[in-house]
């Protein structure tokens, strides 16, 4: 008789992961793809508990204000939702905004809708950022502006200088970012082969965070006025801040 076994298990799978990237056979290219899949584990576990407390997907709060992937930038005020720790609510907004239809009148995110893959996370996202909203409600999107380095290539030497500084003074990476080509394959594809940080999936513009705003249903979108009461002052420079009015 066959014995089914019970279902496959994140933690298992972890461990296995784990002990392959152990083995001297384990080459670089699939360490690589180990070390991402640990990342997306881990963001799996702490979805699946959060899942198991609100198993319709809707938590039983109705917060007015919500900040989407702040990481360790809490907001005060605001409701932090984010994949890992620290967060008011663990959760992966790939998987939608655990929410209530039109109880949110603003939701703000930074530097974070480039790391969820285009399009379908990115389109769901926008959609479900309209259930959410009440109306009149606003969506409030700051990513790295695609358009600002780009315009700025070839880059003189010392703007290139303070760009790589500023974003990446503190990386790992900084040693091989050599030319201001080099600057702009890291902001489109940030790829760090490290645990704490997420890939670049996707550049952006204004003229695309408008199309994207739109086509989920907004009424409006403009670009934002920056204000450091909400947003990080670190990421004024070089961002592209847009609010979308439902
Ligand atoms: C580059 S950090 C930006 C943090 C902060 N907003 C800032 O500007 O300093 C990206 C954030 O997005 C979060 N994030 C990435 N993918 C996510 C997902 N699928 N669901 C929820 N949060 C996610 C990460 O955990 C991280 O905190």
């Amino acid at each position: 008789m066959t014995v089914h076994s019970a279902a496959p298990s994140l933690d298992l799978l972890r461990e296995q992961i784990a002990a392959l990237l152990q083995e001297p056979a384990t080459g670089h290219g699939l360490a690589r793809t180990l070390r991402a899949t640990t990342k997306q584990i881990e963001i799996s576990r702490y979805h699946q508990a959060s899942s198991m407390a609100w198993p319709n997907g809707r938590i039983d709060t109705t917060p007015e204000k919500v900040q989407i992937g702040g990481g360790t930038h809490r907001i005060d005020g605001f409701f932090n939702i984010d994949a890992v720790p620290p967060a008011d609510l663990l959760w992966d907004i790939r998987e939608g905004i655990p929410l209530h239809d039109a109880s949110v009148q603003l939701m703000f995110s930074e530097h974070f809708l480039e790391h969820i893959d285009y399009p379908r996370s990115v389109k769901h996202y926008a959609r479900e950022a309209h259930r959410v909203l009440t109306d009149g409600g606003e969506l409030v999107t700051g990513v790295p502006d695609a358009a600002f380095l780009l315009r700025h290539y070839p880059a003189n030497t010392e703007l290139a200088t303070e760009m790589v500084e500023r974003w990446y003074g503190k990386r790992d990476c900084l040693g091989d970012i050599n030319t201001f080509l080099d600057l702009i394959n890291y902001a489109f594809r940030d790829q760090d082969d490290t645990p704490n940080y997420t890939p670049h999936l996707w550049a952006y513009d204004e003229e695309k965070l408008i199309q994207l705003f739109a086509e989920a249903g907004f009424r409006t979108v403009e670009p934002w006025d920056f204000d450091a009461e909400i947003a990080n002052p670190k990421r004024q420079w070089g961002s592209v801040y847009v609010v979308a009015k439902k």
